[in-house]
């Protein structure tokens, strides 16, 4: 299995939509299968259409707020006495996290195709709260799939929902978290597709749903690969950390940078320890119209995960990161949730400009891992993928405050 130089990541699928003959794919209800063609032919007109490019560039620049910061995190840096730590602040994007980004194209695509109604499945609510905004934005009706466990636990982004219109549908099956919401979302998507866009919260699903989805959060290195030459005069030899939910900030923050060789820009995905399939040398399964490694019982069944961090509650992963995993050009680690709460705990006391969620909390854990053991002229750079308000609650009953 190799990756081909000179081509997007998401465009190295076979005819069946397969990363290395065995990732993704569609496996679809037999209704769906036209909708998701025709939504296929019409994402891959519009990224090649100036129009359209120019409308997202817009939204992108004036709605979402432009190109999110990049500075490096002195104090955390001095610290642990090791490699140069930089941040990608992506979490100062309106709406505070990346999902700002694949939430406003499918709003864009929504309106292309014609459709006045959109539908999408958060866990975190981060998905739910940037696809209510874009669709408060864009004039679109907006139904959004959440856990019923979820809703508890990440209150604050259920109200921004509400208060942005969407109606919030609770899903009460299985675990009530997020692979329930995505089943019972994609359910509602192949009764209604005719008149409804279904927006994908992460890069799974079948292939055109991964596919918009890692186009989308691509913001992220394109921005970051300016930045970078711009502070070094080059590419540095560099690691590149970010945490792996569905995976879909992490291959936005890699996606520039695949081509280099791995000793020049390695890439490191972090789980949460007990959903991680890349890191637990999980089986191959098919969920939510894709195969790809999963964490299932020995019947094959998908297992119930556990999380502090309702974004990486999810017990499969996607199929581009298990493309990534096999042709060995990432590697994947896991922390857990002390591990998170501790680096969230040293970050927050060190960096007080900087408030990790819970989900880029994990990964901060690695990076306050590898750095001691690095040279100070090595550069380890992490996404700030997300704003920790949404966390404030779990946070303060866990270390007993909330920074302020
Ligand atoms: C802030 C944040 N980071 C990370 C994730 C994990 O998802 P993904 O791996 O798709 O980025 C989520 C998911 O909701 C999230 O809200």
């Amino acid at each position: 299995m190799k990756i081909k130089r000179g081509i997007p990541l998401i465009d190295q699928h076979d005819k069946n939509g397969f990363y290395g003959g065995k990732f993704g794919g569609n496996y679809v209800a037999e209704t769906a299968i036209q909708p998701i063609k025709d939504l296929s032919n019409l994402f891959e007109k519009l990224r090649r259409d100036k129009k359209f490019l120019k409308l997202k560039d817009h939204y992108f620049k004036n709605y979402l707020g432009g190109e999110t910061p990049f500075f490096k995190l002195e104090n955390l840096t001095n610290y642990l006495g090791g490699a140069q730590i930089w941040c990608k602040d992506v979490s100062a994007i309106h709406g505070q996290a990346h999902k700002g980004y694949h939430a406003t194209v499918n709003a864009l695509i929504c309106k292309a195709a014609g459709k006045k109604y959109i539908v999408g499945d958060t866990g975190a609510g981060m998905f739910g709260k940037n696809l209510a905004m874009a669709a408060r934005e864009l004039k679109l009706k907006c139904k959004i799939f959440m856990g019923t466990k979820d809703i508890k636990r990440q209150a604050p982004n259920v109200k921004f929902m509400k208060d942005a219109g969407a109606e919030i549908i609770p899903v009460d099956t299985g675990s009530a978290t997020l692979v329930d919401a995505v089943s019972e979302c994609m359910r509602y998507y192949v009764s209604n597709c005719d008149t409804t866009h279904l927006a994908v919260g992460s890069a799974i699903g079948a292939n055109v749903f991964l596919k918009i989805c890692a186009y989308s959060t691509a913001q992220i290195s394109k921005e970051l690969k300016t930045q970078v030459i711009e502070e070094f005069g080059e590419i540095p030899k560099m690691k590149l950390v970010n945490v792996i939910g569905g995976g879909s900030s992490a291959i936005g923050f890699w996606s520039e940078f695949i081509d280099y060789p791995k000793k020049h820009v390695e890439l490191i995905g972090v789980e949460a320890k007990y959903c991680a399939p890349l890191t637990t040398n999980a089986k191959l399964a098919i969920l939510h119209g894709a195969a790809q490694y999963c964490l299932t019982d020995k019947n094959g069944q998908i297992k119930e995960t556990h999380s502090i961090s309702a974004g990486l509650d999810y017990p499969g992963v996607s199929p581009l990161h298990c493309f990534l995993k096999d042709t060995g050009r990432a590697r994947y680690c896991s922390a857990s949730d002390e591990q998170a709460l501790a680096a969230f705990k040293l970050v927050t006391k060190l960096e007080p400009s900087v408030k990790p969620s819970l989900e880029p909390a994990h990964c901060l854990h690695e990076v306050i891992r590898l750095a001691p053991k690095l040279n100070q002229d090595e550069i380890i750079i992490y996404n700030n993928c997300g704003h920790a308000y949404k966390d404030q609650k779990i946070i303060k009953d866990r270390i007993g405050y909330f920074p302020s």
